[in-house]
């Protein structure tokens, strides 16, 4: 039989990932399904569990199971428990679920991949939703110098600033006090996803600055388009980091890491 993977959301009818997932099987000559279930909010539970009886292998989590799952995990990396949320379950051998949240491997490799290495890089990080958490782990283990959190609730900053003090150089910034400009800013808000812009004081962009907006659309986001206004010195959308933390999810299941740039290559071309 073949193995059979799923991503679980809802909605869900727009996800990139099957295809992301296909390609990877494709790629790398392995046989796969994998498919699109839109659980109903208040059973993502049951849905899950009907899934594993059927012979599901593996499943993404995205919007608004990413909680649920964690709670229904038997083991977590240590990135997932600090998230609070999973986005790749695996069923191992015993019958165990196993969760990680790959997120921050794939905003992590994508930034490398465009914009080198981070080692002492200065980082902003505007949101401190679920995004923004699941990121924060991966980018402090990556070398940089220093995390800011900057949000518009400023105490979801601090809060999570506090969680994870003792993984490395890590601050909540209101960005009142103009100072040194940051040389990645990275934007995790949902403001992109609804067109909104944020608010945000000029001196935080200087001439090497670069810019990343989790989000992705065909038109350049409204955060990336804030930070061209300001001269930037390169902007980019989260499509990258997408098909990385596929990339990870299928390492899991498939004991091999897929190639990400003929896939990401592909997806852009559809986008546009
Ligand atoms: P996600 O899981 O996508 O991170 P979330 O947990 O609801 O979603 O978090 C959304 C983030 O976007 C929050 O940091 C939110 O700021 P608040 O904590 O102040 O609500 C931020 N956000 C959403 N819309 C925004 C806007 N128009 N301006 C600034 N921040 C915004």
């Amino acid at each position: 039989m073949t193995d059979k993977y799923a991503v679980f959301g809802n909605p869900i009818s727009h996800s990139k990932s099957p295809h992301i997932h296909h390609s990877f099987a494709e790629q790398t000559q392995q046989a796969i399904s994998y498919t699109t279930i839109a659980a109903p909010t208040d059973d993502f539970a049951d849905s899950l569990s009907q899934f594993w009886q059927s012979g599901g292998c593996g499943a993404n989590v995205t919007m608004p199971f990413k909680e649920q799952a964690f709670a229904l995990c038997d083991q977590l990396t240590e990135e997932a428990q600090l998230a609070g949320a999973v986005n790749t379950l695996t069923k191992l051998p015993n019958g165990e679920i196993h969760g990680d949240t790959t997120d921050g491997f794939g905003l992590v490799t994508d930034l490398q991949r465009q914009f080198g290495h981070l080692k002492g890089k200065r980082v902003l990080l505007l949101g401190a939703g679920g995004a923004a958490r699941g990121s924060i782990l991966a980018l402090l283990n990556s070398g940089i110098a220093s995390l800011c959190i900057h949000n518009r609730t400023m105490s979801k900053a601090e809060d999570l600033a506090q969680i994870f003090t003792r993984y490395g150089e890590v601050s909540a910034n209101s960005l009142i006090e103009p100072q040194t400009a940051f040389d990645i800013i990275i934007n995790s808000t949902s403001a992109s996803l609804n067109g909104q812009a944020l608010t945000l004081p000029p001196w935080i962009i200087a001439q090497h600055t670069v810019c990343y907006d989790m989000a992705y659309a065909k038109e350049t986001t409204a955060f990336n388009l804030w930070a061209q206004q300001h001269n930037a010195a390169q902007t980019s959308d989260g499509l990258g980091m997408l098909v990385g933390q596929a990339a990870k999810s299928f390492q899991h299941w498939r004991k091999v890491m897929p190639q990400v740039e003929p896939v990401l290559a592909s997806l852009r071309q559809q986008l546009s």
